[in-house]
């Protein structure tokens, strides 16, 4: 049984409210249409564009990197708080794309960014690991473990993307996303609502574990069959999970902040299809002024960066939405999702 009478001679130091303080962004130079990813796949651009949205999306360099990406977002983040890099405490990477099984990221990026040592590692809930990362990094700041946290959402899927997969080729893209979260005189974000559904892991996943890919170059003769685990998914059962699972969990989102949807500014879901953000705006039933998100018609969807993308975006092309508040949600790969209310920096 616990002692209450036993005590620690010091508690923990005491946080304070959180905010975003700054955005970033990182979009790869180059353009691949509907047309260049229909070399691979029998489609048409107009079967991408009427099912997802998509027009085109961004594909990284072949040598540029997660943390390239991430480096030039991170630094645009910092530059807008308005802090020094060295300020920053902790480094957060939302990512299922960084190459290495180990390190995280997250240390690799801190050493690129010249920040000495702080609370660095990495965050795998695919399209959901930047809202799990913002939330965390709120209660970070409001329990006082840090003071400025870097939040990133990075990836490079071309390289996990198979270019002859009729059913995932056309989604993808490359790109990275950056927040600094930091102290705040008044709450700048509200209560995190998160949680999975790990019975239907299986419905989007890397198609095998490594250690098979491993068995495979093993074994003698290495016979023919051996091919790169990329990520595999069922269109349909992940559109339906995310249109009918994601409204109420908006709604519990809106209701544990006390924001209703006629004080919201601005609607950030993930970009993982634009029928799937119509029907939540439908479901929501969102007035007309609040502005939505509708990034990937030219980004495609970039699991953890595209929050991140889209936000910095729409801040960019509306500066007027700055100082409004937010609604954000992340779903995707476990099946995970994650969202909250921020007020716009
Ligand atoms: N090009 C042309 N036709 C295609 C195609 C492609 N790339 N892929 C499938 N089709 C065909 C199918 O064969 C089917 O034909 P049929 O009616 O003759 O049988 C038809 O198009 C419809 O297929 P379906 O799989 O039902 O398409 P869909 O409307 O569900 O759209 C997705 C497919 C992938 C765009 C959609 O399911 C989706 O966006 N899902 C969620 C994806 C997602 O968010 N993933 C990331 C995690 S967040």
């Amino acid at each position: 049984m616990t002692d209450a009478s036993v005590s620690l001679p010091l508690a923990p130091p005491a946080g304070q409210h959180a905010r975003v303080l700054g955005l970033g962004a990182y979009r790869p130079e180059r353009v691949v249409t509907n047309a260049e990813i229909c070399q691979h796949i029998d489609s048409s651009d107009e079967w991408i564009r009427q099912r997802s949205g998509i027009a085109e999306r961004r594909f990284a360099g072949p040598d540029e990197s997660l943390i390239d990406m991430s480096v030039t977002a991170s630094l645009t983040a910092i530059d807008r708080a308005g802090i020094d890099v060295g300020q920053v405490d902790a480094v957060l990477v939302a990512t299922i794309t960084h190459p290495y099984q180990t390190p995280a990221a997250a240390p690799m990026l801190a050493d690129r960014l010249g920040i000495p040592s702080p609370a660095a590692f990495d965050i795998s809930a695919a399209c959901a690991g930047y809202c799990y990362g913002i939330g965390l990094a709120n209660d970070m700041v409001r329990s006082g473990s840090a003071r400025h946290v870097l939040v990133v959402g990075a990836e490079k899927l071309s390289d996990f993307t198979d270019p002859a997969d009729r059913g995932s080729a056309f989604i993808f893209g490359d790109g990275a996303g950056a927040a600094v979260v930091g102290p705040s005189q008044t709450p700048g974000i509200g209560a995190t609502t998160w949680g999975s559904d790990g019975k239907h892991w299986d419905k989007i996943a890397q198609r095998e574990p490594w250690t098979e890919l491993r068995e495979a170059m093993e074994a003698p003769g290495r016979p023919d069959g051996i091919h790169w685990p990329s990520i595999g998914m069922q269109g349909q059962a992940v559109f339906r999970w995310a249109v009918y699972s994601m409204a109420p969990v908006a709604r519990k989102i809106l209701a544990d902040s006390q924001v209703s949807t006629e004080q919201l500014a601005a609607f950030v879901p993930h970009q993982a299809n634009l029928r799937i953000t119509d029907a939540m705006v439908k479901e929501l039933r969102l007035p007309g002024h609040v502005a939505v998100a509708r990034d990937i018609t030219t980004t495609g969807n970039t699991s953890a960066a595209s929050i991140p993308l889209a936000m910095t975006r729409m801040l960019e092309e509306r500066p007027e939405l700055s100082g409004g508040i937010a609604l954000q949600l992340g779903f995707g790969a476990g099946l995970a999702y994650a969202g909250q209310v921020v007020v716009l920096p």
